[in-house]
């Protein structure tokens, strides 16, 4: 396998993220994050358990320019000084999406800088380049809120999908665990959090398909975690029900995931998406990882959950390229990862 070079865009880039419930703006040089400032919506959907899409898009709108202006001021620069303009334009709520495309395409039109729609998921994937040296090729377990894929990254924009998963999204199943639970949302870091000094192995849980796969399921889980609930009521021991519902999410992420870069004769293997988060889950795949001689990286937690940081790191590398996108750049419900195989 012959070495891949990396090459930055040496300029000032401005990257937007609005794909679900972040709005965020950061400011990357190099792949250098000059500030990555995130402004979560968490409180306003706290109410109904779950994102709003039409709720979501307003609160993009109120919060996307003051985000900018703090990304600027934190990075100590001025408009004038960027040279480049990204935003998240796949996949993700439509009218959330729109909210950082259009920004971008204001303030590229008027700067006259060039503008580039990133995937959502290739800067989850690319996220771990803003501080290491990741050795490629590499595998990635990209799990988040929508998504829970092992991808072969074979280079930046050269992407393999080695397993998925077949119903839910890790992130779903710790939401809709932490709901059942009474713990709130966004359920994540509720459940990691109540599941400190719980007992994993209480309440045995259901581990989605057997066998030598590369593909997960997490809607047994969920079923299961609901007849727990039902069946124990007010007796359910809420800690050890967390550690259990954490055990059973985290034992399979990580074993496929270290079973995966074994047989996929990986450098290294990556962790990204919000919940890479999960210190339960960094701790296993790290543990796994010594035993096997695997390097294992992921980002610091900030950089795990929606940023718009990760969006400029791979908008760096794609500008260096010289890539560009017109002013009719689209914004785009589902679509796959781009990849140039
Ligand atoms: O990447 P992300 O911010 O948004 C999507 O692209 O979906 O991921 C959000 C997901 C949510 O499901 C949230 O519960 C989960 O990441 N999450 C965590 C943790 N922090 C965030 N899951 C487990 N443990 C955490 N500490
Ligand atoms: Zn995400």
């Amino acid at each position: 396998m012959e070495s891949v070079t990396l090459d930055f865009f040496a300029e000032p880039i401005l990257a937007l993220e609005s794909s679900c419930d972040e709005t965020s703006a950061a400011v990357i040089r190099g792949r250098e994050i000059r500030s990555n400032i995130v402004s979560s919506q968490a409180e306003l959907h706290r109410q109904w358990g779950g994102v709003v899409p039409e709720a979501a898009a307003r609160a993009h709108v109120e919060a996307i320019l003051p985000v900018i202006d703090r990304a600027l001021e934190t990075a100590s620069m001025k408009l004038t000084d960027i040279r480049a303009i990204a935003a998240t334009n796949r996949p993700g709520l439509v009218g959330a999406l729109s909210v950082g495309v259009t920004a971008a395409k204001a303030l590229a039109f008027a700067r006259r800088l060039p503008l580039l729609g990133v995937h959502h998921l290739e800067g989850h994937i690319l996220s771990t380049l803003a501080k290491s040296d990741v050795p490629f090729p590499h595998t990635c377990l990209v799990v988040s809120g929508g998504h829970t894929e092992l991808v072969r990254v074979i280079a930046p924009a050269h992407y393999e999908i080695v397993g998925q998963t077949l119903d839910d999204a890790a992130g779903e199943a710790f939401d809709k665990g932490a709901r059942l639970l009474g713990l709130g949302y966004p359920g994540g870091f509720a459940i990691q959090e109540a599941a400190k000094g719980g007992d994993p192995s209480r309440y045995p849980l259901p581990r989605g398909l057997s066998g030598e796969t590369a593909n997960f399921s997490f809607s047994g889980l969920k079923t299961a975690m609901l007849r727990l609930v039902e069946s124990e009521g007010d007796a359910i021991d809420v800690r050890d029900a967390a550690a259990s519902l954490q055990e059973a999410i985290v034992s399979v992420l990580a074993d496929r995931a270290v079973a995966a870069a074994i047989r996929e004769e990986s450098r290294a293997l990556t962790l990204v998406g919000g919940v890479a988060a999960n210190l339960a889950l960094r701790a296993r795949i790290l543990r796994l990882c010594e035993r096997e001689d695997i390097a294992f990286f992921t980002p610091d937690p900030n950089l795990c959950t929606d940023n718009a940081a990760m969006i400029g790191i791979a908008a760096s590398l794609r500008f260096a390229r010289g890539e560009r996108d017109d002013f009719d750049l689209d914004v785009v419900a589902n679509a796959p990862l781009p990849c140039m195989l």
